[in-house]
């Protein structure tokens, strides 16, 4: 017999007041009693059995659409963030990734390795003077921006202008709306008129980068319209900065708390690839995302009725103690469990810039290993406040005794 979700009885779990570290706990402890929970922003599946299925279970759609009203935001804003890849569903998503996924190829983005070394190499200099630094402001902040750019193929002098732009943008999260409005919306005017500016140049005269092979690619006489190629770049601008250097540093803090395994990384930088992934499962940046079921659908013989809102666990998911043993340990040279780590989510939504943002931590970490021996915090690591998506330290100040290139 079926039930409906809303009729069980559930474990409660706060994710929007509790700290990483409780609702894990609390994850644990509620996991205990039953494969779901309830929490304020909708039931929570935390095994990663059920986290792997409900997100390839194409009944439960992204939500990502829903945040913006969530949030206050209204008008244009959201009505760009409802048209973006994330929020896409059905044959209009599909179609979109498979004409963007050839771009995204580890192969697309090994090319970038040397770069993405360079660009970690020259913060590290500017630092290494000191040893000492604010490693989010100085090295994590800066590092991301020039590795889009030059995929997108964004010259150089522009740089600064992404960086504003992304910055912006990123005010929708901040929850002061009503404020951050007018800088958000001639931000995104600015980055599409400067895109399509780029698009057009690029039809005329394409080169060896993203945005290139985005407009070449073509399959069965269909390609992607100045409207998707517009929002594809600003996707990879917003999806691609963020994640990316708040993952580096909750990487680096996982580090400072495991001198050992620093030291063991800076000795063999062949284990950066374990690195990022153990890094990944025990502290992701990205914890949860959202899904809300299309229609009234089961599931483990609970019935959801449409409009039911899902919220899916990617950190608890990486902390199954079924698959990880001592999950809460942080060891780079763990045995491989088998099962992935979820922090890029899975299905059909699973993060299109995968392969970039794990060449970009498998270059920086090994680097930063070498040339910041003995590190160590000068001060108490500030954290984001839980609420928001893309989570991380907020201040990490660090010392080390700085090594030459
Ligand atoms: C460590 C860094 C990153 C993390 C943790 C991350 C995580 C994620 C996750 C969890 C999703 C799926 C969200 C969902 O299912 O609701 C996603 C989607 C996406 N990511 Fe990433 N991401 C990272 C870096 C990047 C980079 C570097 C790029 C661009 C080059 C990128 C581009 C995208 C895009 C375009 C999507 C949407 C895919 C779709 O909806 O089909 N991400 N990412």
């Amino acid at each position: 017999m079926t039930t409906t979700v809303h009729d069980l009885e559930l474990p409660e779990v706060d994710v929007l007041t509790l700290d990483r570290k409780a609702v894990l706990d609390a994850m644990d402890e509620a996991r205990a009693q039953h494969w779901l929970a309830r929490t304020p922003l909708g039931y929570a599946v935390m095994n990663h059995s059920d986290v792997t299925a409900l997100l390839r279970d194409r009944r439960f759609q992204s939500a990502l659409s829903l945040l913006p009203s969530m949030v206050g935001v209204e008008g244009p804003i959201r009505d760009r963030q409802q048209r973006s890849i994330l929020a896409m569903e059905g044959d209009e998503h599909n179609r979109l990734r498979r004409l963007a996924s050839p771009a995204f190829t580890p192969k697309a983005t090994d090319r970038l390795r040397p770069f993405m070394r360079q660009v970690i190499n020259d913060l590290v200099d500017a630092v290494a003077p000191n040893g000492c630094c604010e490693f989010v402001t100085d090295i994590c902040e800066p590092y991301p921006i020039p590795i889009i750019c030059e995929l997108l193929g964004a010259p150089k002098q522009d740089w600064k202008l992404f960086s504003a732009w992304a910055t912006d943008i990123f005010r929708m999260f901040n929850n002061d709306i009503a404020n951050d409005q007018p800088a958000i919306e001639v931000a995104m005017t600015e980055l599409d008129q400067y895109v399509i500016a780029m698009i057009d140049e690029r039809r005329r005269r394409p080169a060896d980068d993203l945005l290139s092979r985005l407009i070449e690619v073509e399959e069965a006489g269909d390609r992607m319209t100045t409207d998707e190629l517009t929002m594809m770049t600003a996707a990879v601008l917003m999806a691609g900065t963020d994640t990316t250097r708040n993952q580096l540093a909750c990487a680096v803090t996982l580090f400072s708390q495991h001198p050992d395994q620093w030291r063991a990384l800076a000795d063999d930088p062949g284990l950066a690839p374990q690195a990022v992934e153990e890094a990944m499962r025990r502290l992701g940046t990205v914890r949860s995302t959202l899904r809300v079921t299309a229609e009234d659908i089961e599931y483990r013989k609970v019935s959801f009725p449409a409009g039911t809102l899902v919220m899916v666990s990617l950190a608890a998911a990486n902390h199954d103690p079924r698959l990880w043993a001592d999950p809460y340990s942080f060891d780079i040279t763990r045995p491989p469990s088998g099962s992935p780590q979820m922090t890029f989510g899975s299905g059909i939504h699973y993060c299109l810039g995968a392969s970039l943002a794990r060449a970009e931590l498998q270059e920086a970490l090994p680097i930063l290993a070498r040339r910041m021996p003995n590190l160590g915090l000068t001060g108490p690591i500030q954290w984001k406040p839980p609420t928001v998506g893309i989570w991380g330290p907020q201040l990490l100040p660090i010392s080390f005794d700085a090594a030459h290139r």
